[in-house]
């Protein structure tokens, strides 16, 4: 493939799914911006539409076969006019179903998993070769092969451009994939075991970002918190070791973290929280499940008692620290019991936010083989229980926040003229009038209401330049 072709090429790519899966997607386009792919927000300009596809939940796969019905008909209005438009279907879709995605869907031209994204300039030199095959020889180019070696090494560092359209938050990917399988779960066959990404590049890409202009970083991971790099001697670092390196940065202003476990909650990682300024008091530690019997089921290897007592200790090092989980309602075998033991943990723990799914069952996991299925209205109704439930909790928490001043890092104008937004420690919208010059930096703001699902603040005090 030739570097630096004169005439721009428009990529488009569709993301579907978790935070990783947004990271993942500006990889991509990075690794594709050598080759003359500029991204589109107009999927049907576009010479690439790429699909980063989630299979977390059956509902998450599903879309992808209609929207690739709706990407057949814009390739065919493309051709018409004398032009073309390549499909490639990546993410955990893709990885879990590759072969099956390339005969159900013969529009497509390539499909890889999220461990093929550094090659992917090479498939597309190959699907484009494909091109020119008679339609009967034609065959989708498919790489969804955990390899040896590291994707991350591999693919291109971040762009400044791009870093900078990533605004002032960004996300930085330290660990990937995941050993604990939960049994209704497919991350660890579609992301593969957990590998982490060593302390240097971590360090570097964090370095980079901050450079760039960003405040607050997110690092991410299925299961973050498992982290354990190698640093310069070898030796493995955890989450909260890291966590202490990356507050060194001069100009890093927020550091969070997600996803988490609660066997991972290490008493380093505590320790930070209690030391920490730049680590944010917001934490995301699902549970799924109050029922010592489904958690079991589930292969969560805690019981409810335990997850408590970690909340316990969190408290302890960290006051003030906001939870957020997910829950998952009937997994096969759930009782009216096991769903009360829910409620009853959702109300002992008192969530800023939370998620909360009907369990579905997806191939290739354990929870596939197992009976006594919840039926689907019974599944509903604990769903908006604990729903309403939840809700409860947020509205309460953004209700006890009216009348403190917390920093606002304010990222962005407000939905009104005259307005700013940006968001408080507890990752809770914030809106507030000011002028633009405020964007940038992080203000005391006064909380002085709240509506739906943010809070209404005023500016106390404008931060030092
Ligand atoms: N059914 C329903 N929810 C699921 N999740 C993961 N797998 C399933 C499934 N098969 C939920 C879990 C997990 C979140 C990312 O998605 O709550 O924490
Ligand atoms: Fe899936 Fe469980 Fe791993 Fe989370 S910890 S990614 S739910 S297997």
């Amino acid at each position: 493939m030739t570097e630096m072709r004169a005439n721009t090429k428009k990529l488009f790519i569709k993301t579907y799914g978790c935070q990783m899966n947004v990271y993942d997607s500006d990889r991509m386009s990075d690794a594709l911006a050598p080759h003359g792919y500029e991204t589109t927000l107009d999927m049907a300009q576009a010479d690439l539409v790429l699909l980063n596809t989630c299979h977390i939940r059956e509902k998450a796969s599903e879309k992808v076969f209609s929207e690739l019905g709706r990407l057949k008909e814009l390739q065919g209005e493309r051709r018409a006019m004398g032009g073309d438009m390549m499909i490639g279907v990546a993410g955990c879709v893709a990885q879990a179903e590759g072969e099956e995605i390339a005969r159900r869907a013969p529009v497509v031209d390539m499909v890889f998993g999220p461990q093929a994204y550094h090659k992917l300039p090479d498939m597309l030199a190959r699907a484009q070769a494909q091109r020119h095959m008679h339609p009967s020889l034609k065959k989708a180019v498919i790489d969804t092969d955990f390899p040896e070696e590291d994707k991350f090494e591999h693919l291109p560092a971040a762009r400044k451009e791009v870093t900078i359209k990533r605004g002032l938050t960004a996300f930085l990917t330290v660990q990937e994939g995941c050993d604990k399988f939960c049994s209704f779960c497919v991350v660890p066959y579609t992301r593969g075991a957990e590998v982490s990404r060593p302390v240097a590049q971590v360090i570097a890409e964090a370095r980079s970002l901050v450079d760039a202009g960003v405040k607050e970083i997110t690092l991410l991971g299925q299961n973050v918190n498992a982290y354990h790099g190698l640093d310069a001697a070898d030796r493995s670092v955890s989450l909260g070791e890291l966590a202490y390196l990356l507050a060194e940065i001069s100009g890093l202003e927020r550091l969070r973290y997600t996803t988490s476990h609660p066997r991972d909650m290490d008493d380093v990682l505590m320790n930070a929280h209690r030391d920490l300024d730049i680590l944010m008091p917001y934490l995301h530690l699902p549970v799924q499940s109050g029922s010592d019997s489904i958690l079991k089921a589930m292969n969560r290897r805690h019981t409810a008692a335990e997850y408590m007592a970690i909340i316990e200790r969190i408290k302890a090092a960290r006051p003030d620290m906001a939870l957020s989980g997910d829950f998952i309602v009937g997994f096969p075998g759930e009782t009216d019991a096991d769903f009360e033991d829910t409620l009853k943990i959702i109300a002992d723990v008192g969530y800023a936010s939370a998620y909360s799914f009907k369990y579905s069952t997806r191939p290739g996991t354990p929870g596939a083989n197992l009976g006594d299925q919840v039926p689907e209205d019974v599944k509903n109704e604990r769903l908006w229980r604990l729903q309403d439930l939840v809700n409860a909790q947020t509205t309460a928490f953004h209700a006890s926040c009216v009348g403190k001043t917390l920093p606002v890092l304010i990222e962005r104008p407000g939905r009104m003229p005259g307005q700013v937004g940006g968001r408080s420690p507890y990752l809770q919208a914030v809106h507030l009038d000011g002028s633009p010059e405020l964007i940038g930096a992080i203000h005391q703001v006064e909380i002085i209401g709240t509506s739906t699902n943010s809070l209404v603040g005023r500016l106390k005090a404008v931060a030092a330049a």
